[in-house]
């Protein structure tokens, strides 16, 4: 079988592509991705050479290229993670976000239905659910938690999932959507919280707390995520959402604490800045669906998968050094400088 990772130079995609040629040696995995900043070829350094891996460089957006791809390489299996994904991005410039993450999405969905590709699977998130008050640590948002957006990162991503529901409903393309909370590990954009104050943790640089670091996210291995979109294929019904998370609630100030201690640096680098504008207070899931009717449960705990995620960073220098020595300089200076 080949199944088509998109985004697979970021994040997540990188993690699940290892995960899937593990654990599915039989199978061709192809990477779409457009390197995007996030993107990063070096981190599929590990299965290039394979023979039964390809990686296409290519826009989501662009159909002909897409469209190009589907009849080359008939993929029976769609994963799509590519997507512009740093909310604060999304507060400096949205465009981008509505381009890939809807456009870019309804392209592949184009394409599934055309080719009559046999299953699509949408990387959703849980911050299409908006966000819950810190003083009603009894709720949490089930699959049927209406949609609430908040940033323009979270508008977009929405309205993806409303366009796979209608792809669904109308052309019968056979999607699931799953909906996660926020992921760490290894290979994550020194732009989002752990990655950032762990980078800057080891250079001895400030780390910058939004408002009283008192927002609180529901955080995940990003290996448990994998294997979440991994049943959801093989077990999952089309036409359904599956929500993902760990009930494993933190407050940012207490995770940059415990990058803090890890590292053996002081609380002193800890610096409060300017909060985010819209900021979502809490995340958190009710994971209850998937562990019922497709049996998943997160197999890491935080303080174990925070242990090997940091020694991760500190280990693997040269991955990060050519990121942040690059455009990442800017990007920093532009979004703290004035903090
Ligand atoms: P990331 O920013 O690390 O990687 C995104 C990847 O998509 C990059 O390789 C980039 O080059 C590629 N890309 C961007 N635009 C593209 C385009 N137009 N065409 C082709 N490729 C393009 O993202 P991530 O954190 O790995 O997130 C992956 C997916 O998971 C996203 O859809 C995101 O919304 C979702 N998600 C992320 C989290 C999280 O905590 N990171 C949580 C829940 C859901
Ligand atoms: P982030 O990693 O951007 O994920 P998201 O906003 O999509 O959940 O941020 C996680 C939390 O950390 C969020 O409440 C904002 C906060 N944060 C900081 O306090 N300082 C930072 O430098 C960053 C990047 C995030």
């Amino acid at each position: 079988m080949t199944v088509l990772v998109t985004g697979g130079a970021g994040f997540i995609g990188s993690n699940f592509i290892f995960y899937w040629m593990e654990n599915h040696p039989e199978d061709k995995v192809v990477c779409l991705d457009k390197l995007t900043y996030a993107g990063n070829l070096s981190t599929l350094k590990a299965v290039m050479d394979k023979p039964n891996f390809q990686f296409a460089k290519g826009d989501i957006c662009d159909k002909e290229r897409v469209f190009d791809l589907f009849r080359a390489e008939h993929p029976e299996v769609v994963v799509n993670f590519a997507a512009e994904t740093h909310v604060d991005r999304s507060i400096d410039g949205p465009s981008v976000f509505l381009q890939t993450n809807l456009f870019g999405t309804a392209t592949l969905l184009e394409a599934c239905r055309e080719f009559g590709v046999g299953r699509y699977h949408q990387v959703s998130t849980d911050e299409v659910y908006g966000d819950l008050p810190l003083e009603r640590p009894d709720l949490f948002f089930t699959e049927e938690t209406p949609l609430y957006t908040s940033s323009p990162y979270s508008a977009s991503k929405a309205g993806a999932d409303l366009m796979v529901q209608a792809y669904h409903k109308t052309f019968g393309v056979q999607a699931t959507i799953s909906r996660c909370s926020n992921n760490y590990g290894p290979y994550q954009f020194p732009e989002k919280l752990i990655p950032l104050m762990v980078l800057n943790a080891l250079q001895d640089k400030p780390l910058p707390v939004y408002g009283e670091g008192i927002n609180i996210r529901d955080w995940l291995y990003v290996k448990d995520h994998c294997r979440a979109i991994e049943l959801i294929l093989q077990k999952g019904k089309p036409g359904e959402i599956y929500n993902v998370g760990g009930h494993n609630e933190r407050r940012n100030i207490d995770v940059v604490r415990l990058v803090c201690t890890e590292l053996r640096k002081p609380e002193s680098l800890i610096t409060y800045v300017a909060d985010r504008k819209g900021h979502d207070r809490r995340y958190a899931i009710d994971p209850e669906k998937i562990h019922k009717e497709l049996g998943w449960l997160p197999e890491t705990n935080f303080e174990d998968g925070m242990k090997r995620t940091i020694r991760w960073y500190a280990e693997n220098r040269e991955w990060w050094e050519g990121i942040v020595s690059g455009e990442y300089q800017e990007y920093y200076k532009k979004m703290y400088g004035s903090r």
